[in-house]
């Protein structure tokens, strides 16, 4: 496939406020000379703000790397990821068109894309909602035929399911992603046959589902101010990074029984409460819902015991479970002590290297 710059451009391109100071932290990742490196962040980051790289969105990535123009065009026009003309304005719908999907029906989704948005690939909608495009196997194989729209994954589609989201996303709806045919995630579709004991701890949807929905940015331009991106050497010595990372080993132990609530607040100290979302599985629902149940800081749930960890794990509502999957305790710990959200994350992960 030909790829190069749309015929129609705009004047120019800037990252917004935001965004710049997530660039800057990016390219200062890199040694000296090497600022090169932070091509394809910067390239993406600009795309996640437009849409679509245009050539003055190239150009300005260039300048701030010094880097001359046909080399990053080179890298633009390379990776099919990054795309050279103009998107939809709610989603750019990308099919799987690889064999798992294609034998479960992949062409029939591409049928209903070629009817609801245009009869060709990369072209806007009349609207200029939407745009779609064929894609190559997204890793989601067993829950083919399956599309990604905006950033996330809408899996065991069907022709009629497809056309459904796309009215949806069109009435200004996000749904859920993940499984669109009732299966939690990829296990066998008349159930379970192994590692039932699953079932009795799993959370309302799956993990990766459950990540999407609590961050909601799926069909949403990022402008840079979701995400500060994490730059303690710029300007938090570098030592308390790896100082105040624990020696991870395994999730808290939830206490038996219900537990018992921790020492709650009725609002948060000096009415600034903490940014929760710093630590990693927390969503705004879920922070929404630790305030309404008086936790507004770091400290606060750093010091719960296990017994207040199971009673929290109880009372999530709909995310029961997520404070020991997610070692928030540990988690809050760090952030407490001055600790990076990307060290909190790692935590969040169970990424002790
Ligand atoms: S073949 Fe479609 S996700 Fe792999």
């Amino acid at each position: 496939m030909l790829r190069r710059l749309h015929h129609t451009q705009p004047d120019s391109f800037a990252f917004t406020a935001a965004n710049l100071d997530w660039a800057k932290g990016q390219i200062s990742k890199y040694p000296a000379g090497r600022q090169a490196s932070a091509v394809i962040p910067l390239l993406w980051r600009a795309q996640e703000q437009e849409g679509w790289l245009s050539r003055a969105a190239i150009e300005h990535v260039a300048d701030m790397l010094g880097m001359a123009y046909i080399r990053v065009l080179e890298v633009a026009t390379f990776y099919f990821m990054f795309q050279l003309q103009p998107v939809g304005r709610i989603a750019h719908v990308q099919i799987c068109g690889t064999t798992s999907c294609m034998i479960c029906g992949a062409e029939d989704l591409i049928a209903v894309c070629k009817d609801l948005i245009a009869p060709t690939p990369h072209t806007l909608s009349a609207d200029g909602k939407f745009s779609w495009e064929e894609v190559e196997c997204m890793g989601a194989c067993t829950n083919a035929p399956m599309a990604q729209i905006g950033k996330d994954y809408y899996e065991d589609l069907t022709a009629e399911g497809l056309r459904a989201l796309i009215g949806r996303f069109s009435a200004g709806e996000v749904p859920v992603p993940g499984p669109q045919n009732g299966r939690y995630a990829a296990e066998p579709k008349t159930g379970l046959t192994s590692l039932k004991d699953f079932d009795s701890g799993r959370t309302q949807y799956n993990a990766t589902v459950q990540h999407a929905v609590d961050i909601g940015d799926t069909v949403k331009r990022i402008d840079g101010t979701e995400v500060p991106l994490s730059t303690p050497w710029l300007g938090r010595p570098a030592a308390t990074r790896g100082a105040v990372l624990p020696v991870m080993s395994k999730p808290e132990p939830a206490a038996a029984g219900a537990g018992r609530k921790p020492e709650a607040l009725a609002a948060a100290r000096a009415g600034k409460a903490d940014d929760l979302k710093l630590i990693w599985g927390i969503g705004p629902k879920l922070e929404a819902l630790c305030h309404r149940l008086g936790f507004f800081h770091f400290d606060q749930i750093a010091g719960w015991t296990a017994a207040e960890v199971a009673w929290v794990d109880d009372n999530l509502e709909g995310f029961k479970g997520r404070v020991t999957r997610d070692r928030w305790v540990a988690q809050a710990k760090v952030l407490a002590a001055g600790g990076s959200a990307e060290d909190a994350e790692r935590i969040g992960r169970g990424d002790t290297g």
